[in-house]
């Protein structure tokens, strides 16, 4: 497994950016959400790290549960194509305030499968806080209620998200040089 300082084109988001805007989302998500029962619904893997800090900033009470989806393109990392559901969540979510925490919303595919299969499930309220917003690449418009950054398009890995599955644990976001990054032989098929 390559070192990332091998690919790294350049440091997009540092981490004490990271943070000081997460508290400044966690403090939105409390006065907004002060009274009612929150319900935060992790999109795995991506959102893990991002939700993890969050719910730390965020004073209300409030429930925790997870959910993965897959999604098949047509050879394009991981964004274009159908959506499947992979892992269902645990809660019952009607009547709650469900908040989706997602990494980042780059086609909009996902979050829009999302919220249309939970909008099913009569939640009371359904809104989005997503980490990262690539709108340049959209190709299913979904509202974005609570958004930490707007980057542009460039392929971008650590806090959360991956390169194959690696780097989720990096504590900033940073964007690949794909002329640099070679997966591993297990990756290539
Ligand atoms: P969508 O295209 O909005 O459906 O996003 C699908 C998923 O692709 C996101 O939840 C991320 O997990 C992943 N993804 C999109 N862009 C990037 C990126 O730049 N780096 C890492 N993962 C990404
Ligand atoms: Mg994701």
């Amino acid at each position: 497994m390559q070192d990332y300082h091998d690919f790294i084109a350049e440091t997009l988001i540092d981490e004490q950016t990271l943070q000081t805007r997460i508290v400044e989302l966690g403090a939105e998500i409390s006065r907004d959400y002060a009274g009612k029962d929150l319900l935060l619904i992790c999109i795995l893997r991506g959102g893990l790290v991002f939700m993890v800090d969050l719910m730390r900033c965020i004073t209300v009470p409030h429930q925790l549960d997870f959910m993965a989806v897959s999604s098949y393109g047509n050879g394009e990392r991981k964004s274009s194509g159908s959506v499947r559901l992979s892992l269902d969540l645990k809660t019952d979510i009607r009547g709650k305030d469900v908040l989706l925490v997602e990494d980042i919303v780059d086609s909009g595919n996902t979050i829009a499968y999302v919220l249309e299969f939970l909008q099913t499930r009569q939640p009371r309220s359904l809104k989005v806080c997503a980490l990262l917003d690539k709108p340049e690449r959209r190709e299913t418009p979904v509202p974005v209620h609570y958004r930490g950054f707007t980057i542009p398009n460039k392929f971008v890995f650590g806090y959360g998200l991956d390169l194959d599955e690696y780097y989720r644990n990096l504590p900033f976001v940073g964007v690949v040089d794909l002329t640099k990054y070679k997966p591993s032989e297990s990756e290539v098929s």
